[in-house]
C-alpha cells in the first residue's frame, strides 16, 4: 500500500485526535489482570492493536469490537504463551510478559519484533521481573518464566524505561506485598496504565513521578470501562505537518501540558499555537525558521517520536537546526528518504543538522518506520508536486486513518 500526496496546500480545519496507541497496548495487556470484562472506549484501530487483540484471543480471552470501544473479557483465559510469529509482530507485546506471569503464575514467549530504530534490549524488563522473583530462562531466542509466588519489592530502574516501567507495574499487581518502582517513566501514557489499574480495582500510586508504588492485589481484581488518552504523538505529528504546510488546524483531545516540549520548538520556528483545556490551535503563516538544538529525552523532554516529524518540517526553515537523538541508536532512517525530497540533512551519529532549504519537491520514497513513514507525510505536503509513500504498514502500526485526518485538514491525499 502507499499514499500519494499532491503537496503544497495549505491545512485548515479541526480534527479529533486518536487514542493514543502509547497507552492502549500495555492497557490490552494489563485486561488481562481483571478475569472480568473491560471496555477500552476510543480505542484507536490500528495494527499494533490488532496485534494485541490476536495475543488475547491467543490466549483465550474473547475480544470484540462495538463501534470505537473494544471489548476484552479475560475471564475465558486459558493459556500463557505467546507464539513467535505473534511475538515479531510489535515490541509492546512484551509488556505480556508482567500481565501473563501476574495471573498465571508462568510465561513462555519469545523476543519482540518492532521498528527497526536501533537495539531495542529487554534486559530491563527482565531484571525488573527476577527482582520480583520469577525465574526466566533464556533459551535460542524464547523465554521461559516462572513465577509461583512473586514477591513485592525495591526495583530500580538504570533507564526510565517505558516498557520497563509498564511490565514491572503490571507483574507487581500479582506480586505479594508492596513494589517500589525507582527511576520509573514519567510518560503520560503511565498515568493512563495507573489509571485504568486502579479502575479494575487494584492499587498503585505515584505514575507520572519517578516513584511508583504497587501493593499486590489480594482481592481479585474486576472488570471497568475506560477511556482511553488522547494521543500525543499523533497530536504532534498534525502539529508539525501544518508547521510544514502552513495553514491553521485546530486539535481535540490534545492536551498541550503533554506535548510542551514541541510546542516550545514549534512556537520558536515561528508558528502560532494557542491551547485550551483539552485542544491545541496551530497556525503558521510566515516562514519556519531554524531552532536551537532538539535534544530528545525522557518524558518531559522532547519525544523521541516525535523527532522525525519535526524534522520533516524544519527542512524548510530558516537557517539551521541541530537534533541530538539521545533514546534510540539508529533513528535517523527517514533522513534519506527526505533528502530525496531536496531537504539538506547531514546525519553524524546521534546527531543530524538540518541546513533548511527554501522548497522540497515530490518524490517518490519508501517509510522506514513508522514515525519516520509520519515525517514523509508531513514534509510531502509541503513539498511542489506529487509524492508516493510506499511501505506504509509501518504508518499504519501507530496512526489510525492518516489519510482521512490529513484529508480532513485539505490535504490532496490518496491511499492505494
Ligand atoms: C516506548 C514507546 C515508544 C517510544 C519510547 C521512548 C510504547 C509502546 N512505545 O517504547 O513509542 O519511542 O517509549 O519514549 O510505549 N532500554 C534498554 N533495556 C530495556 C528497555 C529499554 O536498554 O530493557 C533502552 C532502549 O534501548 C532505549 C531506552 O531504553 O534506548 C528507552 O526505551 P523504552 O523507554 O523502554 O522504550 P519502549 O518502551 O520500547
Amino acid at each position: 500500500m502507499s499514499l500519494m500526496i499532491e503537496g503544497g496546500r495549505r491545512l485548515s480545519g479541526d480534527l479529533t485526535v486518536q487514542g493514543a496507541k502509547n497507552s492502549v497496548l500495555p492497557i490490552l495487556a494489563a485486561c488481562i489482570l481483571s478475569g472480568d470484562v473491560c471496555v477500552l472506549q476510543r480505542c484507536p484501530h490500528l495494527e499494533d492493536v490488532d496485534t494485541s487483540i490476536d495475543i488475547l484471543r491467543h490466549l483465550g480471552c474473547a475480544v470484540r469490537w462495538n463501534g470505537p470501544d473494544l471489548e476484552v473479557d479475560s475471564s475465558t483465559l486459558t493459556r500463557w504463551d505467546i507464539p513467535d510469529r505473534l511475538m515479531r509482530r510489535m515490541r509492546s507485546s512484551v509488556v505480556f510478559l508482567g500481565a501473563i506471569l501476574a495471573r498465571c503464575g508462568q510465561a513462555e514467549l519469545s523476543y519482540p519484533g518492532g521498528c527497526a530504530i536501533g537495539a531495542r534490549p529487554i534486559d530491563l524488563h527482565l531484571s525488573a521481573l527476577r527482582t520480583l522473583g520469577a525465574c526466566i530462562r533464556e533459551e535460542g531466542g524464547s523465554l521461559n518464566c516462572t513465577a509461583p509466588g512473586l514477591t513485592g519489592a525495591e526495583i530500580v530502574l538504570s533507564i526510565p524505561s517505558v516498557g520497563a516501567t509498564e511490565n514491572a507495574m503490571l507483574a507487581a499487581i500479582g506480586a505479594k506485598g508492596v513494589t517500589t518502582i525507582s527511576n520509573a517513566a514519567r510518560e503520560p501514557e503511565i498515568v493512563d496504565l495507573q489509571a485504568f489499574l486502579q479502575k479494575l480495582g487494584a492499587s498503585v500510586h505515584g505514575a507520572g513521578t519517578s516513584t511508583v508504588v504497587v501493593e499486590g492485589a489480594e482481592q481479585p481484581l474486576h472488570g471497568c470501562c475506560h477511556r482511553i488518552l488522547g494521543d500525543r504523538i499523533a497530536a504532534a505529528t498534525y502539529l508539525c505537518g501544518a508547521a510544514s504546510a502552513g495553514g491553521e488546524v485546530f486539535l481535540r483531545d490534545a492536551r498541550e501540558e503533554h506535548l510542551s516540549a514541541v510546542t516550545a520548538v514549534l512556537r520558536e520556528a515561528g508558528c502560532d499555537v494557542q491551547s485550551g483545556a483539552e485542544s491545541i490551535r496551530l497556525r503558521r503563516d510566515g516562514p519556519l525558521q531554524g531552532v536551537r538544538p532538539v535534544r530528545t529525552a525522557p518524558y518531559p523532554g522532547f519525544p523521541t517520536d516525535a523527532q522525525a516529524p519535526l524534522m520533516a518540517a524544519l527542512t524548510r526553515g530558516k537557517g539551521c537546526t541541530v537534533f541530538v537523538e539521545n533514546i534510540f541508536e539508529s533513528r535517523y532512517r527517514h533522513v534519506d528518504e527526505l533528502s530525496r525530497m531536496g531537504a539538506d540533512i547531514r546525519v553524524e551519529g546521534r546527531v543530524a543538522v538540518v541546513y533548511g532549504v527554501p522548497r522540497l519537491h515530490g518524490a517518490q520514497v519508501r517509510a522506514t518506520d513508522l514515525r519516520g513513514g509520519a515525517a514523509l507525510c508531513a514534509a510531502a505536503l509541503a513539498a511542489e508536486g506529487q509524492s508516493v509513500i510506499a511501505e506504509i504498514h509501518h504508518i499504519e502500526r501507530g496512526y489510525e486513518h492518516l489519510d482521512e485526518s490529513l484529508r480532513q485538514l485539505g490535504a490532496n491525499i490518496t491511499r492505494s
